[in-house]
């Protein structure tokens, strides 16, 4: 069964957004590293991102029909998008929220994880390790 990652607004940026918080690895790498640890391996995972609200709910839609999990990073989107939080509470599937950056230790507006309130779990601050996590958890690995 396949699983498929979400990434939000801004991802596409990895490796030219602030390092401090986000690394210096790119978009590409993050692809990269989820293609070495499960794709190589016979695993089916979709990897997108958009910069766009209704193309994330667009795919969260696709993926409850389709898939065994979704592994989302919405972005700023976590922190306001009570759309994308419907579309999530509506799936039957696990969805696992991962942010690279530790979110509880940086702004005040970022502790406020609207997206997550309605995830089957949430990993921050970890890095591109959270995704891997995230992943495995779903795959049952
Ligand atoms: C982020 C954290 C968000 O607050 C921010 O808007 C992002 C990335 C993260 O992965 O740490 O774009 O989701």
């Amino acid at each position: 069964m396949k699983v498929m990652v979400i990434n939000g607004p801004n991802l596409n940026k990895l490796g030219k957004r602030d390092e401090k918080h986000y690394g210096s690895k790119t978009y590409d790498e993050l692809k990269s590293l989820i293609v070495d640890s499960f794709i190589m391996s016979g695993h089916t995972v979709l990897i997108n991102q958009s910069n766009s609200e209704g193309k994330i709910i667009d795919l969260i839609q696709e993926a409850d029909e389709t898939c065994k999990g979704i592994v989302i990073n919405p972005g700023a989107y976590s922190h306001y998008s009570y759309a994308i939080m419907d579309a999530i509470a509506d799936c039957h599937i696990p969805v696992i929220e991962v942010h690279i950056s530790d979110v509880t230790n940086r702004d005040d507006f970022r502790k406020q994880l609207i997206t997550g309130q309605v995830c089957d779990k949430i990993i921050s601050g970890k890095g591109f390790n959270g995704y891997i996590e995230a992943i495995s958890e779903i795959l049952g690995e």
